[in-house]
C-alpha cells in the first residue's frame, strides 16, 4: 500500500491514486445541474465570501429546504459516496496523516453566502475531510475499542434523523418512548439481566448517549438517595470506589457531582488478580473510609476494563457493598454486548446484586455511535434527582402516571430517538447474526493471540478475555541490541531497564501505525506498556488480522535490521 496522506482517493475507481484532482462524484455535475439551476463553478469561486449581501439572481434561493424530491436525489447522491466509501476503506491509511491545523490551510476564511450544491460539498468532503478522517470502519482499524458500523444501525440512524423528532416525554413522541421500553426490555432479556432490571418487573432501560452520561445520572441519584437520609450538608462525606483501571469517567462524574477528590477512591489493582478489583481490598478501604467518618457511596465496577479488558468479580464485590449500602453500577461499555452469547454470559454473574448496568451499543453492538443503553433498577431513584416539571411540558398522559417521561432519567431536556437505530439492528440480524458476529471476533482475537505465541520475540502481556490481544516485543528478543543504548541513556539516569523495553515498543507501535496499514493504539498497566490489537471493526476478516500480523512482524525486523531505534 502507499502512503495516501496528500493523495485522493476516488472511490468508483478502486485502487487508482489520484493527485489534487477531484473525485467523480455518482451524478454527473452536468446533469446535477438540470436539477439544480444555479453555476457550481461560481459557487465554488466565491466559497467564503460575505462581502455580498444579496443571491447571484433568484435561481440562488432554496425555496423549501425539506423538498421531498430534492431530499431524494441528494440522499442518493451521499448513500453512493458512503457506499464508495465503505467499498474502498481499506485503501486509505487507517490513522489519519494530516498534521494540526491542516484543514484551516484548506477551507475559506468564513461562510459561503451563496448556497453551494451537493455535488461540490462532496467533492470537497472526499478532497479536504477524508484526509483528515481516521478510520474506524477500515478493516484494518484495530485502535481503542471498535465502533462497530453496520447496515441496519446506519439506516436506523437515518429514520431517526429523518423522523428528527425531540422525543423529551411520552407526549412529545409516543413511539420514541414505548419502542425504547421495549427494546431496552429486549435487550436486557439477550443479555439476561435479572428481571428487576427490566420493565416488566419494575425496573427499566432507558438510552443515554455515552457511558459518562450513565455513570453521572445513576451517581447523581445515589447521591441524593444518600443525603435525604443524612442531610445535604454532608455531602463532603461521601466516598466513592473504583480501581486504578475503573475508566475516568467515574471521576468526571464524581467531580461534576460534587464528591470532594479526597474521596474518591482508585484502589490499586494487580497482577495477582489479573487487574480486576479485589473485594477484600475494597472491604478494606471501606473500613478505613468508615472508621474516618465517612459514609461510602458508590462502586463502578467494570466488565472488560478499558486499558486491558479486566474483568472485576461481581459477585463478591456486591456482597462488600451491600453491607454498606452501597449503589453498585456495572460498566460493562464495551465488553457487555459479548454477554449475549452464554459462553460469555458468566463475565457478568452477579449483576443481579448490583443497582445499574451500562453498556455501549456503539461499541462493539453494531450500532452508531451514540446508543449507551442504561438499565436501573430503581428507575423512581433516577426520576426523584433528575425531573422538572415545567408548566409548559405538563400533559395528560403524564400526570395519569401510566407513562415514561425519559428527561427525567437523563442529563438533557431534548433526546433523539435512538432506540429506532438499536431495533433495526436487533431486528435486521437477530439474536442469532449478533452472536455470530461477536464470536468471529473472538476468534479472529485468538487467531492473533496465537500468531503472536508463535514467535518467540513476542509475548503476551495481559491475559486476553474478548477480543481484545495485549502484546509486547520481549525483553529478551532485543536487549542486547537496546543495551548499549539503554546503558547510554541510562549514565544520564533516563530509563531503566524496563523503561527502555517499554519506549522500545512504544517506538516499534508509532512505527506500525504510521505505516497507515493497521491502526493498534496502546496500554500501560502494571508498568508495562503493551500494544493492544483490538479486534472489533465489522470489515474486518482473518486475512486482515493475517496481514496485520505479518506487517508487525516486518516492522520489528526492520527495526532490528537497520538499528532503528537503537541509534
Ligand atoms: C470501560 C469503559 N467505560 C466507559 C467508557 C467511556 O465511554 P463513553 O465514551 O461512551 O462515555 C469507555 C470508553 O472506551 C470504556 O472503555
Amino acid at each position: 500500500m502507499e502512503k495516501l496522506s496528500s493523495t485522493i482517493y476516488t472511490p468508483s475507481r478502486g485502487t487508482e491514486v489520484i493527485t489534487n484532482k477531484p473525485p467523480t462524484l455518482p451524478i454527473p455535475t452536468f446533469l446535477a445541474s438540470i436539477f439544480f439551476p444555479f453555476n457550481f463553478n461560481l459557487f465554488s469561486a466565491q466559497m467564503g465570501s460575505l462581502t455580498s449581501d444579496q443571491l447571484d439572481g433568484n435561481s440562488g434561493l432554496v425555496i423549501n429546504p425539506l423538498d421531498p424530491e430534492e431530499f431524494r436525489r441528494q440522499a442518493h447522491m451521499v448513500i453512493d459516496f458512503i457506499a464508495d466509501y465503505y467499498k474502498n476503506v481499506d485503501k486509505y491509511p487507517v490513522r489519519s496523516q494530516v498534521e494540526p491545523g491542516y484543514l484551516r490551510k484548506r477551507l475559506p476564511e468564513c461562510a459561503p453566502y451563496n448556497p453551494e450544491s451537493m455535488e461540490t460539498i462532496l467533492q470537497d468532503v472526499q478532497e479536504h475531510i477524508v484526509p483528515g478522517v481516521t478510520h474506524w470502519q477500515s478493516p484494518n482499524y484495530f485502535a481503542y475499542f471498535p465502533s462497530s458500523g453496520s447496515i441496519a444501525g446506519f439506516l436506523g440512524e437515518m429514520l431517526s434523523s429523518g423522523f428528527n423528532v425531540v422525543g423529551f416525554n411520552w407526549i412529545s413522541s409516543p413511539a420514541a418512548t414505548e419502542l425504547e421500553n421495549i427494546v431496552m426490555d429486549w435487550l436486557g432479556q439477550m443479555l439476561k439481566l435479572p428481571k428487576s432490571f427490566l420493565f416488566s418487573g419494575n425496573g427499566g432501560g432507558v438510552i443515554q448517549g455515552t457511558t459518562c452520561e450513565a455513570i453521572l445520572c445513576t451517581l447523581t441519584a445515589a447521591r441524593d438517595r444518600v443525603l435525604n437520609k443524612i442531610g445535604r450538608e454532608n455531602i463532603s462525606k461521601l466516598v466513592v470506589y473504583g480501581s486504578d483501571q475503573t475508566h475516568c469517567a467515574l471521576q468526571k462524574a464524581a467531580q461534576i457531582v460534587g464528591i470532594d477528590l479526597k474521596n474518591f477512591r482508585a484502589i490499586k489493582t494487580t497482577k495477582s488478580s489479573s487487574y480486576g478489583l479485589s473485594p477484600d481490598s475494597l472491604l478494606t478501604q471501606i473500613n478505613l473510609d468508615v472508621e474516618a467518618g465517612l459514609v461510602p457511596l458508590f462502586l463502578c465496577a467494570t466488565i472488560g476494563t478499558t486499558a486491558i479488558t479486566a474483568v472485576d468479580p461481581l459477585k463478591p464485590l456486591c456482597d462488600v457493598a451491600k453491607q454498606f449500602g452501597i449503589w453498585v453500577h456495572v460498566d460493562a461499555a464495551y465488553a457487555g454486548s459479548a454477554c449475549i452469547c452464554p459462553e460469555f454470559r458468566h463475565f457478568i454473574d452477579g449483576v443481579e446484586g448490583a443497582d445499574s448496568f451500562s453498556l455501549n451499543a456503539h461499541k462493539w453492538f453494531f450500532t452508531t455511535l451514540d446508543c449507551c443503553c442504561l438499565w436501573v433498577k430503581d428507575p423512581s431513584a433516577l426520576v426523584s434527582s433528575l425531573s422538572t416539571n415545567p408548566e409548559y411540558l405538563k400533559n395528560k398522559a403524564t400526570e395519569s402516571k401510566q407513562v415514561v417521561d425519559y428527561k427525567d432519567w437523563q442529563i438533557t431536556l431534548s433526546r433523539r430517538f435512538r432506540s429506532l437505530k438499536l431495533w433495526l439492528v436487533i431486528r435486521n440480524y437477530g439474536v442469532a447474526n449478533l452472536r455470530h458476529f461477536l464470536r468471529s471476533h473472538v476468534n479472529m482475537a485468538k487467531l492473533f493471540e496465537r500468531l503472536v505465541a508463535s514467535d518467540k520475540r513476542f509475548e503476551i502481556v495481559f491475559p486476553r478475555q474478548f477480543s481484545v490481544v495485549c502484546f509486547r516485543v520481549s525483553p529478551s528478543a532485543v536487549m542486547d541490541k537496546l543495551k548499549p543504548k539503554y546503558e547510554n541513556c541510562h549514565s544520564q539516569q533516563l530509563f531503566t531497564e524496563e523503561e527502555a523495553i517499554n519506549e522500545f515498543n512504544r517506538e516499534l507501535l508509532e512505527s506500525i501505525n504510521a505505516s497507515g496499514k493497521a491502526y493498534m493504539t496502546h496500554a500501560v498497566c502494571g508498568g508495562i506498556y503493551a500494544m493492544r490489537f483490538a479486534v472489533g471493526a465489522t470489515l474486518t476478516e482473518e486475512r486482515h488480522v493475517m496481514v496485520a500480523w505479518t506487517m508487525v512482524q516486518e516492522q520489528l525486523e526492520a527495526f532490528l535490521t537497520t538499528n532503528t531505534p537503537f541509534n
